[in-house]
């Protein structure tokens, strides 16, 4: 039946590990979908919303113990543990081998193995990539329609010798006969999601959730991607997509890459306060960037939805993202309305009863989130207000800027534009945020996370940063600007300093006056910043923002950051690019020399 020969034989390995009872290969139909929210009906795993208020949508319950990308288990397994470098689980292939294939082998018996084909990127667009995903999870197969391309025509585009990343996924629980289903099979006591970039493989067993379940998204468009874009010239990165109008109707797209859960789409599906300027989204999540014949950057959204983080989503905060949620969503671990909607903390003023994410009745007198602050909403890309009619362009879009960002209380002001390419890439290797609920470990928590890309890189970071840098390097290419900004600045008092969401709209003015020769910058010792005057406040309430404040170089705060990042940077030994190092010489003499001025 299937013309093409790696594929057809990669199929009977899988089903002969797996033994499952039948096979279905996906279509990617609207049938398929809805046959797959019949099963997880029949499980018990969802329940269908009311069709009035939110048709054709679904909220579904996880496993309490399976609910965030589990970080501690997601491995790299490269020949040399130095070549997975510090910033990832390393295991040896051959070891990782031996253990997946005692855990697969049966671990689909009395269920259906599901073979998805993916297409990452519009289907035929010279920057997407082809992926097969095998899973034992009807919620995966359902996920995996919203969030990427899926069928028929993504079999004709691969033909009969087109490439794929095979990927493998099971809930890890298979079933004797007669025996009865739990609503969420998981296992996360044998959790694996296991990378192998040489062969680019993924595996990954015991989990049913999102990133470890979700092959297409952190696996294979971050972990696998980034080698193969190191290995090819491009980049795969944790960044949101928009474009920028002006009111003189003249369009910019931006790249920008935060952490999990520090508002990628919030900004990528911003309303601008400022009248006359427009933002629409191309992508909240993922970007795939290659450089064309010309030098000049262009990205596509690799993805065909937004998996994004329900709490904290509101029509004060993201009015377009709650149109998008308007009908054909599936809501995972949200609560549960009486007229059977969904809610979350941050969507509106708590209802007087719900039932949580764990199917208990709450109040909003209980001391739990009725929500889990890592509950999600999957839906349709098409279906946001705000998409940008290019975001399906085979070409991709122009990239005139990038930023980067954390979540950080001090030190690291609402804005700054690095000198250069080298600059920029520095300050994407030393940002650092505040840990969030998309992934298992202690939430608050100062981490260093370059480029946003601590938890998905799948090579040595340091590589990576040596690869961003040859990039740049490279004449041909026109480079974008680089911006490293900071929304989450607090005063002592723990307040923010900056009102942020369509706010944030100001910053990306002066940005995009940059790129257009007409915004001034004040030359620092230590970076460009805007002074004061050319950030546009005009209308901004409240009117005693402290732009003063977020604008200032705290030199004693970049001082004491220089020996962390010292020390961050040794970790890597002296696989760190001299330039990097260079960059830091340079800043600290730079700070040395401004604290002796003041
Ligand atoms: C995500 C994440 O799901 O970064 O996008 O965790
Ligand atoms: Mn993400």
């Amino acid at each position: 039946m299937l013309k093409h020969e790696r594929l057809a034989a990669w199929l009977e390995e899988i089903r002969s590990i797996c033994k499952p009872d039948s096979i279905v290969l996906c279509d990617g139909s609207e049938t398929e979908y809805n046959n797959m929210m019949e099963l997880l009906l029949e499980s018990g795993a969802a329940s269908k919303l009311n069709e009035t208020k939110r048709p054709n949508s679904y909220l579904i319950r996880s496993d309490p113990a399976d609910v965030a990308r589990v970080e501690s288990r997601t491995f790299i397994c490269t020949d040399s543990k130095e070549d997975a470098g510090p910033n990832n689980n390393w295991e040896d292939p051959a070891k990782m081998k031996d253990t997946l294939s005692r855990l697969f082998d049966g671990c689909m018996q009395g269920r259906v193995m599901y073979v998805i084909p993916f297409s990452m990127g519009p289907v035929g667009s010279p920057i997407a990539h082809i992926g097969i995903e095998i899973t034992d999870s009807p919620y995966v197969v359902a996920s995996m329609h919203i969030m990427t391309r899926v069928g028929k025509k993504v079999l004709d585009e691969l033909g009969t010798k087109g490439d794929f990343v095979p990927c493998v996924h099971s809930v890890g629980v298979p079933l004797e006969k007669n025996q009865k289903d739990v609503t969420w099979p998981c296992n996360p006591e044998n959790l694996y999601v296991a990378h192998f970039p040489k062969t680019r493989e993924i595996w990954s067993f015991g989990s049913g959730y999102g990133g470890n379940a979700l092959l297409g998204k952190k696996c294979f468009a971050l972990r696998i991607a980034s080698t193969m874009a190191k290995d090819e010239g491009w980049l795969a990165e944790h960044m949101l997509i928009l474009k920028l109008t002006n009111p003189e109707g003249i369009s910019r797209y931006i790249a920008g890459a935060f952490p999990s859960a520090c508002g990628k789409t919030n900004l990528a599906m911003l309303i601008p306060t400022i009248p006359g300027w427009k933002v629409e989204t191309v992508g909240d999540d993922i970007c795939w960037m290659k450089f064309s014949n010309n030098g000049q950057l262009y990205a596509i959204n690799p993805e065909a939805g937004f998996f994004g983080v329900a709490p904290g989503t509101g029509m004060g905060s993201n009015p377009n993202a709650m149109r998008s949620l308007e009908a054909n969503c599936i809501f995972t671990n949200v609560a549960e309305t009486d007229d059977g909607d969904v809610w979350w903390e941050g969507k509106s003023e708590p209802p007087s009863h719900l039932i949580d994410w764990k199917g208990n009745d709450w109040t909003p007198a209980s001391n739990e989130p009725a929500a889990h602050p890592n509950a999600r909403f999957t839906v349709s890309a098409s279906q946001c207000p705000a998409i940008a009619k290019e975001w399906e362009d085979l070409a991709g879009v122009p990239i005139s800027a990038i930023l980067f960002g954390g979540r950080r209380a001090t030190v690291v002001p609402l804005v700054n534009e690095a000198r250069d390419w080298a600059q920029g890439t520095f300050f994407g290797s030393i940002v650092s945020s505040e840990k969030t609920a998309a992934a298992d470990g202690k939430i608050g928590e100062l981490r260093r996370d370059p480029m946003a890309m601590l938890p998905f890189c799948g090579y040595n970071m340091a590589d990576y940063w040596a690869h961003w840098i040859s990039l740049g390097a490279q004449k041909e290419n026109s480079l974008p600007k680089i911006y490293y900004v900071n929304w989450f600045r607090k005063n002592a008092k723990g307040d923010f300093l900056w009102p942020g969401f369509g706010e944030n709209s100001r910053v990306l003015k002066w940005i995009f006056d940059r790129c257009e020769g007409k915004a001034e910058a004040v030359e620092t010792p230590i970076v460009n910043l805007p002074d004061t005057k050319s950030i546009d406040m005009e209308g901004l309430e409240p009117k005693n923002i402290d732009l003063e404040k977020l604008l200032k170089i705290e030199v004693d705060g970049w001082l004491e950051e220089i020996p962390l990042i010292r020390e961050y940077y040794r970790n890597y030994g002296d696989k760190v690019p001299k330039e990097l190092e260079r960059e830091l010489t340079l800043l600290s003499e730079k700070l040395e020399k401004a604290k002796k001025v003041a």
